[in-house]
């Protein structure tokens, strides 16, 4: 049995979050079910989704598909969603969960993260702008969107909270909030050779936070990169295997979006071999903090994260 093999990453609810998902950011309205199919066929147990990437219908059906063909329960499953930026004024924060939770046709998700710390003016546009196409904030303290964040884990709705691309000061800010109820569980951040985050992830785990890498679709370009091609041939498997077993190693869950049958089984088959001390060294020696997805459209919003050091 194949999900036998996957190791988990234990958040501090004691769930456990198995460190290989499917990323389903761009996978297009028509292509998401049949990626999140082939998935749970090949031993995905873990689905990583946003309500920003307007795909939650399409990736609910494949999960029910699979479960009404009784190749998997909801229960082995870890379904991840996001808030998006525009629903961080607290009361807004229930009806946004809740539209994610219809949508996958879920009764729970199994993690919840806020996408950004970066409040956005409430309405029709996911991107709302001003004149001079600046983002509008919504005036909002990501501490106040927090505390409707914990409200979804005692009313049922998720077991666990979190966060995504905050910076270490705003995650201090998080866990000093006065009254703080449930810390985040998880922090999901961009994360490669490129840009290691090695003070980020101590940080993290240092306060029981587990973390989750992204990547990002430009990484690609270090598909050819020589060092990274080299240690794939030594271990007969493809770069891309490399960079995501390189996460694994460090007790940090990879999420890879692909919509191509044969990649997904690739990007899952990471569990047969094991990168040397000295290859993770050459990985984490390619760092420089370089950022594929620096988010500049909200560059001058009060709670862009990426100025700070991390
Ligand atoms: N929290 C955030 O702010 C945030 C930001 C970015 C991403 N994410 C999450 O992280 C997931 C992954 O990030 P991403 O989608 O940006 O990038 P990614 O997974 O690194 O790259 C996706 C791209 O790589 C291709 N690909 C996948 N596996 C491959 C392989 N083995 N060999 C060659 N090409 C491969 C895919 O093509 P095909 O589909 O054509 O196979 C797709 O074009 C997202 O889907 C999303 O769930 C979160």
């Amino acid at each position: 049995d194949m999900t036998k093999m996957i190791p988990a990453v234990t958040l501090y609810n004691g769930a456990q979050m198995p460190t290989v998902g499917l990323g389903t950011w761009r996978a297009e309205p028509g292509k998401a079910s049949e990626a999140v199919k082939v998935a749970l066929s090949c031993g995905y147990r873990h689905i990583d989704g946003a309500f920003v990437y307007q795909n939650e219908e399409e990736v609910g059906a494949g999960i029910h598909a699979m479960i009404d063909q009784g190749v998997v329960q909801r229960e082995d499953l870890f379904i991840a969603s996001k808030l998006w930026c525009t629903f961080h004024v607290p009361s807004l924060v229930r009806g946004a969960c809740e539209r994610s939770l219809c949508d996958l046709k879920l009764d729970y998700l199994d993690l919840y993260l806020i996408h950004f710390p970066i409040g956005m003016q409430p309405g029709d546009e996911m991107f709302p702008e001003d004149e001079n196409n600046q983002i509008i904030s919504d005036g909002s303290s990501f501490l106040d969107t927090w505390e409707a964040m914990e409200q979804l884990v005692d009313d049922g709705l998720v077991r666990a909270v979190g966060i995504s691309n905050f910076n270490k000061d705003q995650i201090e800010a998080i866990l000093n909030k006065p009254g703080l109820k449930y810390k985040p569980a998880n922090n999901q951040i961009e994360c490669h050779p490129y840009l290691t985050q090695e003070k980020l992830i101590n940080y993290c785990h240092s306060k029981g936070i587990s973390v989750t890498a992204y990547n990002n679709p430009q990484l690609l370009f270090t598909f050819k990169y020589p060092t990274i091609l080299a240690i794939a041939r030594k271990y007969k498997k493809t770069s891309a295997q490399v960079l995501m077993r390189f996460h694994t190693q460090r007790n940090v869950a990879v999420i890879a979006k692909s919509a191509t049958p044969h990649r997904i089984k690739e990007n899952i088959q990471l569990f047969d071999f094991e990168l040397s001390e000295e290859d993770m060294k050459t990985l984490l020696s390619l760092s420089k903090s370089w950022r594929g997805f620096p988010a500049k459209w909200a560059s001058k919003h009060k709670d862009y994260p990426f100025n700070t050091e991390y």
